[in-house]
């Protein structure tokens, strides 16, 4: 039941998601880690809102972000494995790795792009587990191959996404989403093989996309995942990094308001659609031009076209769910009240509930 990714074990096999701008923050991975599984702090957008943003200083800032949400995450669970997610598509994304690996990360979860030169930027920590996000086999032998040849290295476990279900980002082209020809657990078993056959290597797949329940969770060890990433599950709970209003956004919502939006980052994103038009307008309307240059390559920079994202998803993180946009995976309706990070643990591991009560009543 337990899992192990590169040297770092938990009791349980689940992944918390990163969830960027300070969805997953210190207080959610920590929380993760302390009930047994593995806490991300997301790297993306950790600027904005922090005590070391002046307006104009993105990418200083930034990497200080990331370092107070390590710290905090650790002092918070000093005997957890937690890490760090980035997102290729970043415009600091070498200087977040390596802030990263220098501020603590036992591991880096990377994706919204192919991490191909990840191994040559954590050189110097080569105790820090390597995890690419991918959404097909393909892109998974890519990243190895390139890995190997150019670095000596191979993934320590791949996380194998589903665009169909998973929020944020996502790894397909719009037209291919929900067309029913991706099959998220025959790309985990052709990922799993292709590791075995060509490298001799089991190393831990891990489904990520559309699990919430203690059933979902099974079904996909059942169907040859090793372990799961989890995001939306974790968001309506106490300890979820973003404000009241962006959970109950999540409480309020039905199956009919999540959907697809187009991000400025070129890539598809599901998210509650529902304020849509007013998050779009906003910025046009503002004439806001882009803050940061977070983005390597940004409609919304280049052209004005679409909204700036970063300031979206903070303004939401805020609590601002009229004009900033909440993220979520397909199953954001299921939320039906606010939870603790250990009940969502009881659930999906009750047998390990029930022997840890047993415990404390016979002490
Ligand atoms: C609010 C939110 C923000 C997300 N932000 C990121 C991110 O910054 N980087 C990333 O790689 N994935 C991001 N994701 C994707 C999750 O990490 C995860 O892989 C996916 O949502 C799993 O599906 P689930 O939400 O159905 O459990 C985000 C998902 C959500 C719901």
């Amino acid at each position: 039941m337990s899992l192990t990714i590169g040297k770092y074990t938990v009791p349980y096999p689940v992944v918390q998601g990163g969830m960027g701008v300070r969805v997953s923050g210190a207080k959610l991975a920590s929380a993760v880690a302390r009930s047994g599984g593995i806490g991300l702090v997301a790297s993306a957008g950790l600027a904005v809102n922090s005590p070391h943003f002046n307006g104009r200083n993105y990418f200083t800032a930034d990497p200080l972000g990331l370092k107070d949400e390590l710290e905090k995450a650790r002092e918070f669970a000093p005997d957890g494995v937690i890490g760090v997610n980035c997102m290729v598509a970043t415009t600091n994304y070498d200087d977040m790795i390596r802030a990263a690996c220098e501020y603590g990360a036992q591991l880096i979860v990377s994706g919204a792009g192919l991490p191909m030169n990840l191994p040559g930027l954590t050189a110097d920590y080569p105790d820090v587990a390597l995890v690419p996000i991918v959404s097909s086999v393909k892109a998974a032998q890519l990243i190895a191959r390139k890995w190997h040849k150019g670095f000596g290295r191979l993934p320590d476990a791949v996380v194998v996404e589903d665009p169909d279900t998973a929020g944020g980002h996502l790894g397909e082209k719009m037209e291919n989403i929900g067309s029913g020809e991706y099959d998220q657990y025959a790309t985990v078993r052709g990922v799993k093989s292709y590791f075995r056959d060509e490298w001799q290597l089991d190393i831990p797949i891990i489904a990520a996309g559309g699990i919430w329940s203690r059933e979902d969770l099974e079904y996909a060890l059942e169907q040859g995942a090793d372990a799961v990433q989890m995001a939306t599950r974790f968001v309506p709970t106490e300890e979820c990094d973003a404000a009241d209003a962006f959970k109950q956004f999540y409480l309020d919502c039905d199956k009919e308001d999540i959907g697809l939006i187009m991000s400025p980052a070129g890539l598809p994103g599901r998210a509650i659609i529902k304020n849509f038009e007013k998050v779009r307008q906003r910025d046009v309307e503002l004439n806001v031009s882009c803050p940061s240059n977070c983005l390597r390559k940004c409609s919304y920079k280049e052209g004005r076209e679409r909204f700036c994202i970063v300031h979206a998803l903070d303004r939401a993180q805020r609590g601002d769910v009229e004009t900033g946009i909440v993220f979520c995976g397909t199953n954001a309706w299921k939320a039906d009240r606010i939870e603790t990070v250990q009940e969502v643990f009881d659930d999906l591991f009750p047998q390990a509930a029930t022997s840890a009560s047993a415990d404390a009543v016979n002490q």
